[in-house]
């Protein structure tokens, strides 16, 4: 029987470089996956993949700064799939601009996407998991939540706001079945890394040894998906090279 038979899970930012392996890895562990982006094709190519390899599941439209889509996420999920098990928040911005340059407009933008849909979306997800006293939330933070980043000051800030929600969710969620870890799968290259970074810098860091691929970190998020991880409730599971 493979890791996650039987489960579903719901991704948010499912189209991206990340969540697309992450997506692909859950399904290969049996899970079935509800695959929501704000981009829908990006969202379809991964579902795609996956009902390709003969994995079960669903593409959804879903703007995660958005409460009423957030559950509609989870409704078509529930529905389509089965009950969820596993919600992987991995939606995210990274847009590079020093602090005296940072508008209001980009600083509140970078703390929705990355935070408010965190918070939206593990508040519907445990809703619906605490009855059935079992479930997981998994979320994409990054060790720039701890170790901050030139240019990222919302972005860490953000960052590092979902490992303090996710210790204050697990006490909350402490002896209920349900719990709730989080992440940072290191330096990455993806469009979100690569986003500012000028063709030569990109080069010079990919040669240096400091930049995973996607697919490196897959393995955890299952591990921290499935049962196997179920002493974990309210940790930061990070890899970072620049420590
Ligand atoms: N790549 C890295 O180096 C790295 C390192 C640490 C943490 N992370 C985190 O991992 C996550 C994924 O990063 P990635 O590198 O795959 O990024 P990516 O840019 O490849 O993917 C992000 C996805 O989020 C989607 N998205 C953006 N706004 C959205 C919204 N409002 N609603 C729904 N979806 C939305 C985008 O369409 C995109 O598909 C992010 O949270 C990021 O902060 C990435």
């Amino acid at each position: 029987m493979k890791l996650l038979e039987g489960k579903t899970a719901a991704i948010t930012g499912g189209g991206g470089g990340l969540s697309r392996c992450y997506g692909l890895a859950l399904a290969r562990a049996g899970a079935a996956v509800a695959v929501s982006d704000i981009n829908v094709e990006a969202a379809k190519a991964t579902s795609d993949a996956i009902i390709r390899e003969g994995g079960r599941a669903i593409s959804v439209q879903a703007d995660v700064t958005k409460a009423a889509e957030v559950e509609s996420l989870l409704d078509r999920a529930e529905a389509e799939l089965g009950p969820l098990d596993i919600m992987l928040n991995v939606a995210g911005i990274f847009p590079r601009v020093p602090l005296v340059d940072m508008t209001e407009e980009v600083w509140d933008q970078v703390i929705a996407i990355n935070l408010r849909s965190v918070y939206l979306c593990s508040r519907a997800a445990i809703r619906r998991m605490l009855p059935r006293k079992r479930g997981v939330v998994v979320s994409a933070s990054s060790g720039t939540g701890i170790r901050g980043q030139p240019r990222g000051s919302a972005y860490a800030a953000s960052k590092a706001g979902i490992i303090g929600f996710t210790r204050a969710v697990s006490l909350e969620l402490k002896d209920t079945g349900v719990r709730i870890n989080c992440f940072g799968p290191g330096a990455t290259d993806t469009p979100l890394w690569r986003v500012g970074k000028s063709e030569e810098e990109i080069k010079r860091l990919l040669a240096a040894g400091y930049v995973y691929q996607p697919d490196d970190f897959s393995n955890v998020v299952v591990f921290l998906a499935s049962d196997l991880s179920w002493p974990l409730n309210g940790e930061f599971i990070s890899r970072d090279l620049h420590r």
